[in-house]
């Protein structure tokens, strides 16, 4: 992700979620250095987009979106394969995340890149106090 797609980015993530972060929000993550993004594109729409922080030799994702009218053509679970070769050419030992309860569509999509549930926390989510499922995927370290 560079400026440039900030814009369209902000505007994936209003159509994906009932709680969008700001244009504001993406800007910061560009000057975060611990911060990795990287975004689909078709011709200039930004079609979707995924990242993570690095955090003590850890990653921990902090989205991933497509835009509804692409999905399920692949984006997604290619988004999610750069960002798992990224974590490990960056030594890091695994990736956590965590997700809805009830986004079996993100759980599978998680499962099939070989996440796995390692525990919950209860009413994570504060606009409808919904369960978060956290997953965990070990990854190869380059040692
Ligand atoms: C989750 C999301 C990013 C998947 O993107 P996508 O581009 O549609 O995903 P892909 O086409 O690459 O699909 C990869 C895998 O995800 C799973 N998947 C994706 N869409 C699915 C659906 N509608 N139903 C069931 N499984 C689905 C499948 O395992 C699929 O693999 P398969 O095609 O071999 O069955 C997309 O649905 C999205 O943006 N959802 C809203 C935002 C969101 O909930 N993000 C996760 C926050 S934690």
């Amino acid at each position: 992700m560079t400026e440039s797609d900030v814009d369209g980015v902000a505007e994936l993530d209003k159509q994906c979620f009932a709680k969008p972060w700001s244009r504001r929000s993406f800007e910061d993550e560009l000057k975060n250095s611990l911060a990795v993004y990287f975004v689909a594109s078709e011709g200039s729409t930004v079609i979707g987009y995924c990242g993570f922080w690095q955090v003590a030799g850890e990653g921990d994702i902090t989205n991933i979106a497509v835009l509804p009218g692409y999905r399920r053509r692949g984006v997604g679970g290619r988004l999610l394969g750069r960002l798992i070769d990224e974590a490990e050419a960056l030594g890091l030992g695994s990736l956590t995340l965590e997700v809805r309860r009830s986004n079996e569509t993100a759980k599978r999509l998680y499962r099939k890149y070989g996440f796995e549930q390692v525990g919950e926390r209860k009413r994570y989510y504060s606009d409808n106090n919904e369960d978060a499922i956290i997953m965990m995927k070990r990854l190869k370290t380059n040692g």
